[in-house]
């Protein structure tokens, strides 16, 4: 069961009543690590990469591994590129095989951001890959670089941006944000719900780092079917690392490698069996 498309993982998911976790990934420690989670608790799973990370990971490097990673996988696997703002980028993901997009014009007024996304969409389903798209503005950025500012999403403007678009998947912005939070955030549950009533596609949460478990099982239990997870992973591969020179388990070279597995290992372990998707492949 190697590499898949991301709809019809999210698809089970949305009939199955789960979330299927979307790991961001840098390099191959964190690729094994998450892939040893989903093999071992049998999960559907998404690995990503976001434009803003190719500075540190190359996509003509970074890319070709994550799609052998998932062919190499027993559990379905899609590759997906996260928070794509360039067509070229976009494309060039497609041409290394990535089975889903997503094109992020959240911060684009609306009539452009639902034309991107459209033509996104048409050249995705070219290549036999899936797009997803973004309505409101999830808070902060990916990589931490910016502070952009949430704007909720618009439940009716959700669904007029699906019905001009066609998305696989649509990420809504209901009080989450990207990077460790500074205080508990508060989700706006009643948005979320009114969306997942309107749209008919599963919904993705960005910036799933810091968010409560309960919160997440209350999301999922209102549309979200699709969950991001970025910092948290880099996090605890950095702990892992620390630990183990702490520990003074690292004698060379790979046991710092082993430390990193480790690392991304625990951490997307610990969401898939939040999220509900174990034994779901
Ligand atoms: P976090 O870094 O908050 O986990 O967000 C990840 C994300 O949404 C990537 O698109």
């Amino acid at each position: 069961m190697p590499l898949v498309n991301m709809a019809p993982l999210l698809k089970d998911a949305r009939s199955g009543g789960y979330a299927v976790g979307s790991f961001s990934v840098a390099n191959m420690e964190m690729v094994l690590g998450v892939l040893k989670a989903v093999e071992e608790t049998k999960s559907p799973a998404i690995i990503q990469i976001a434009e803003v990370r190719l500075n540190y990971s190359p996509l003509e490097l970074i890319g070709p591994l994550m799609v052998a990673a998932a062919k190499n996988s027993p559990m379905p696997v899609a590759v997906h590129f996260d928070h794509g703002k360039a067509a070229e980028k976009i494309k060039q993901a497609l041409d290394i095989g990535f089975t889903s997009v997503m094109f992020d014009g959240s911060h684009l007024p609306f009539e452009e951001n639902s034309r991107i996304t459209a033509e996104i969409k048409k050249t995705a389903a070219a290549y036999g890959a899936d797009c997803e798209g973004e309505i409101g503005c999830v808070g902060g950025s990916e990589d931490g670089s910016e502070d952009i500012a949430i704007n909720c999403t618009s439940p009716a403007q959700a669904l007029e941006f699906y019905n001009k678009t066609g998305v696989d998947a649509l990420a809504v912005a209901i009080g989450n944000a990207h990077g460790n939070y500074k205080q508990a955030p508060k989700l706006r549950f009643d948005i979320l719900e009114q969306t997942a009533g309107l749209v008919p596609v599963p919904l993705v949460l960005h910036g799933g780092t810091g968010i409560l478990p309960d919160d997440f099982r209350r999301c999922i239990k209102l549309g979200i079917n699709k969950i991001n997870i970025a910092t948290a992973t880099f996090d605890s591969v950095e702990q892992s690392a620390r630990e183990a020179y702490a520990n003074q388990a690292v004698k060379g070279y790979y046991d710092l490698q082993t430390a990193e597995v480790e690392g991304a290992y625990r951490n997307a372990l610990k969401h898939i069996e939040i999220f509900g998707c174990a034994g779901k492949a």
